[in-house]
């Protein structure tokens, strides 16, 4: 699709969006998101779309673009985290997990660390009543011992707090990596055959699966980065063995709603059962 925006000469992201939606209100089945909400009714997700992952790249270059500290992108960059995580949950999405903080961000100047745990915190305070108040589960996927405590505490809270939401489950992969997330759960395997509790013999694809701290989620179907970067840098590597992958080049300062529902457009399923599965289109409120 971006393609084809390309070779039509657009001038700027925004044009190109504009001729995204002109194709997508052609009548394909990628009409679905963006044609319904331009026509004021309620949008409808792709069928088989439950689960959405997004890299959030590109903080750093918007902040230098303006001639402004990185820091300055970060802060941006947790605006949009907040307009997405509300639009994932007015439009029905299962599952929203958003890579914000990988093992190797630790390595990053000390003062962009404490710049990012310090919005980390404010988002899990600021956030709360709005993910308790709108039936979201909370919970972090990564190596959360290494964040400082006056992080650590309030996401615990709430993590604990929303537990028993069942409307989208929002996961934050803070401090993750997922290579490091695979050998954590094969730990845990082996562990438990040397426990003598697990026979080696019933190690399996679900076995690993239900070790992860994704267990439980539906597998990744459409993974999404931001900042025009093709790779998936370590990214719930198991999880989204069959995902979709979209690339824009809109940086995630920048990214939206509208943004988000152009990647939905862009999804379609491999599955043909999922056409049929009434749980994978839920109509969403049509303010989103
Ligand atoms: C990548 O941009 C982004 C990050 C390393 C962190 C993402 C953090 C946020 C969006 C804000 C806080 C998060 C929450 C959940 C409130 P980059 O710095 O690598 O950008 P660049 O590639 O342009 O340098």
């Amino acid at each position: 699709m971006w393609g084809a925006a390309y070779m039509w000469g657009a001038a700027s992201i925004r044009d190109m969006q504009k001729i995204c939606r002109a194709r997508l209100f052609v009548g394909t089945r990628q009409t679905l998101v963006l044609g319904q909400l331009e026509m004021g009714t309620q949008p409808l997700l792709p069928p088989g779309l439950r689960h959405v992952a997004i890299i959030m790249d590109g903080n750093g270059r918007w902040a230098q673009q303006k001639g402004l500290p990185r820091l300055e992108g970060h802060r941006k960059g947790a605006h949009s985290v907040r307009e997405v995580v509300r639009a994932a949950r007015r439009l029905g999405l299962s599952a929203l997990t958003l890579y914000a903080f990988s093992e190797q961000n630790w390595e990053r100047p000390l003062e962009e660390v404490q710049g990012l745990m310090q919005l980390l915190h404010d988002y899990v305070i600021e956030e709360r009543t709005e993910i308790l108040e709108n039936g979201i589960r909370l919970q972090a996927i990564g190596n959360i011992s290494r964040l400082p405590a006056y992080v650590l505490a309030p996401l615990s809270s709430l993590i604990a707090e929303s537990a028993h939401n069942q409307d989208m489950v929002l996961s934050l992969a803070l401090s993750y990596g997922g290579q490091e997330s695979l050998a954590d759960a094969m730990k845990k395997l082996a562990h438990e055959v040397a426990q003598r509790s697990l026979d080696p013999a019933q190690i399996s694809e679900e076995a690993l699966s239900a070790r992860l701290k994704t267990a439980g989620l539906p597998k990744v179907d459409l993974m999404i980065r931001t900042s025009g970067e093709q790779r998936t840098s370590n990214f719930l590597l198991w999880e989204s063995t069959h995902a979709r992958f979209y690339a824009t080049p809109v940086l995630w300062p920048d990214f939206g709603k509208d943004d988000l529902l152009m990647a939905l457009s862009a999804y379609h399923s491999d599955d043909p059962s999922a056409a049929a599965d009434p749980d994978s289109a839920k109509p969403g409120s049509p303010d989103v």
